[in-house]
């Protein structure tokens, strides 16, 4: 397939469009490094199963994985262990709670995490990371990575330290996590290998190709690789559109209806499965999305990048429903 240009031209225009609803949102505020970041800036990345990226606006930046990258350790360390093991661990319903909320725990004292996608179950599931210590976890799930995007990544020092200074509540989440024998390796430990994971740097192409990828149930459809089994991709693509929005899931899944993760940062990784009778031509046979815009809402998700994904499903038919 040739590449599109009213494409491009479009997903221009809607940039323009959705750059005001910035103003729907904030900054984080208690990641510090996170909070004094331009909060006007608005980006999109897609590409398509031929490899034809298109970008628009902020595409130039990288931005810390944050949440993100709890959807991508969970496909990790199943990777590992096979999805019986980790679901043994950690389970897959929806909290309606706010991301980082003690409060399930007390009010339900579960026998494992309710979701890999909230901070409790993300904490839990970066601990099971294959390695001794959090550095070796890390590793393992930045080789991963790697494997994904086809290129060396870092992480952010700047945003780790700051995260790492003020994880008050993740701290006291993780105690909680290790009094309920959870948590097979110290509180520390925990945390230090959570944080490094959500200060890994990324672009909106990289999120575009992770979203491709899991889209087509681990396969690239560009390199011909496959990275992870079709089971893992069911349930991380579930994961995505009961949970992956927090508490707007259930509206994302309405007036959007695309497997997604957001991340604080203002990143959104979207996966757009092939669908055939669809009533446009565009992106058809499917597509991964990387969103930027760094002013989020209440619930934690992109305000402007939200917006401007509806507009996008809407007018050419992603939704999956
Ligand atoms: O643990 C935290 O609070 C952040 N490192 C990640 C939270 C996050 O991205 C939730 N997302 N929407």
């Amino acid at each position: 397939m040739q590449r599109n240009p009213h494409i491009q031209e479009q997903l221009e225009a809607w940039i323009e469009e959705n750059k005001g609803h910035a103003i729907l949102g904030t900054t984080a505020q208690y990641i510090p490094a996170l909070g004094k970041v331009d909060p006007s800036r608005l980006g999109i990345c897609m590409v398509d199963e031929d490899g034809h990226y298109y970008c628009a606006g902020d595409t130039d930046q990288e931005f810390t994985l944050q949440s993100i990258s709890k959807a991508l350790s969970f496909i990790a360390v199943c990777c590992h262990y096979g999805l019986d093991f980790v679901l043994e661990r950690v389970d897959v319903e929806p909290t309606g709670e706010a991301f980082n909320s003690i409060i399930p725990f007390e009010i339900h004292r579960p026998n494992k995490p309710f979701n890999p996608f909230i901070n409790a179950g993300a904490i839990t599931v970066s601990a099971l990371l294959p390695g001794q210590t959090s550095q070796k976890k890390y590793e393992y799930l930045l080789e991963f990575l790697e494997g994904l995007v086809g290129h060396p990544l870092e992480m952010d020092r700047e945003v780790y330290d700051s995260e790492w200074k003020s994880s008050h509540r993740n701290r006291a989440l993780a105690y909680y996590l290790k009094e309920a024998n959870f948590l097979e390796i110290e509180v520390e430990e925990a945390l230090d290998i959570y944080i490094r994971q959500c200060s890994i740097k990324i672009s909106t192409q990289d999120l575009a190709l992770i979203g491709l990828i899991i889209a087509y149930d681990g396969f690239n459809p560009i390199t011909k690789v496959n990275h992870f089994s079709d089971e893992i991709a069911q349930v991380a693509k579930v994961l995505m559109v009961t949970c992956g929005m927090y508490n707007s899931s259930g509206n994302f899944a309405a007036h959007v209806g695309i497997p997604a993760k957001s991340g604080v940062s203002g990143g959104i990784l979207a996966a757009v499965p092939p669908k055939l009778h669809s009533q446009t031509y565009e992106f058809r046979a499917g597509a991964g999305i990387g969103v930027y815009g760094p002013a989020i809402d209440v619930q934690g998700n992109s305000a402007a990048g939200t917006m401007m994904l509806r507009q996008i499903s809407k007018e050419w038919d992603l939704s999956i429903f």
